[in-house]
């Protein structure tokens, strides 16, 4: 039932969704989503999400127009309470949310999404909390939230002992280097088997997993290194290894998580081919058969030329390294 009240006001949060160069997949506590390793990721400038807190309606919870099902809820719930100490059914708010790119097809919309709620909550409560505490609440809805927080480049801090807890940190802003990133998208429906549940059947079920946990350690400080020095060559090694290490995981998962398509292993193949011939470029890819290559803004424009060659995409989206989380009222 939607309540209608006469004052009204709208509170704008705006994220940026995320992609980790340097990946995580896999936790050591679920119900308080902490990851098994740390993670390295990228502020993607042109993929946002919105999320309206409206004080005039109450109990209409919305996302890309339609009503949310449980499992957003769920997801919606935790970030709630993490910052109000409320159930999402007891806030006196109408909330709706958007995303200019697909929804829950590997391009982290929930990391945007539960970014820009987190900050709009922390302005409608009058919170005033730091980055890290906004960081901290984020990861609560899903572990790459957290990472939306931050422009630029971005790290996660996983605290162990008697209380585990993740937030996570800016590396370097997104200034410290001019990177392009273009989104090759081969299929924008709805991802079978969700992220959060992959993970745990992996977990279980992957006789890779031990190893992936220790070797992702070195494959982060490592690639931190490489970051850190902008030796771009050394990062797309890490980047790949990354990627090709989780791969493996979910592929090696029962029942296997095997998420590409023929179109992706195209755009893998391109990108080694343009590699040899020197182009900077490295991919990767996440939960989803779509594919991230990450170059430098000078050869941005031969590589979309040369994506024009291959069948199966449906749109290739360009993107620069983009800003935090931040808030408006409207
Ligand atoms: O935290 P989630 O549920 O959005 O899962 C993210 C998992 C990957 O995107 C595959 C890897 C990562 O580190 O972002």
């Amino acid at each position: 039932m939607t309540i209608v009240r006469e004052d009204s006001k709208i509170i704008k949060g705006i994220a940026n969704s995320n992609i980790a160069l340097l990946k995580y997949w896999g936790k050591s506590d679920v119900m308080k989503n902490i990851p098994d390793m740390p993670s390295i990721s990228i502020n993607l400038a042109n993929l946002n999400s919105y999320v309206e807190l409206k004080t005039d309606v109450t109990k209409q919870l919305i996302l890309n127009d339609q009503p949310i099902d449980n499992h957003t809820y769920a997801r919606w719930n935790r970030v709630c309470k993490a910052i109000s100490s409320k159930e999402l059914n007891q806030i006196e708010l109408g909330i709706n949310a958007n995303n200019n790119f697909p929804t829950s097809a590997g391009l982290a919309s929930s990391a945007s999404g539960m970014a820009a709620m987190t900050v709009a909550l922390n302005q409608y409560y009058g919170l005033n909390l730091t980055l890290s505490e906004m960081s901290r609440v984020a990861s609560k809805g899903s572990a790459s939230a957290a990472r939306s927080i931050h422009g630029g480049f971005v790290e996660t801090v996983i605290s162990k002992g008697q209380s585990p807890d993740m937030h996570a940190e800016q590396l370097v802003d997104e200034n410290y280097w001019k990177l392009s990133i273009l989104i090759c998208v081969t299929d924008s429906s709805i991802k079978k088997i969700s992220s959060s549940e992959g993970m745990q059947l992996s977990k279980k079920t992957s006789e890779l997993y031990d190893s992936w946990v220790r070797l992702s350690k070195n494959i982060i400080s490592d690639g931190r290194q490489a970051l850190l020095d902008k030796d771009f060559e050394k990062l797309s090694f890490y980047t790949e290894l990354s990627c090709m290490c989780m791969h493996g995981v979910m592929m090696t998962t029962r029942p296997e998580l095997f998420y590409w398509n023929l179109t992706t292993l195209r755009i893998i193949t391109l990108a080694k081919e343009l590699r040899k011939k020197g182009i900077p470029v490295t991919f990767t890819i996440d939960a989803g058969p779509q594919v991230k290559l990450i170059t430098e803004p000078d050869f941005t424009k031969s590589i979309e030329h040369a994506l024009n060659e291959i069948d199966g995409i449906e749109k290739v989206i360009e993107s620069s390294i983009g800003e935090g989380a931040y808030c408006e009222s409207v």
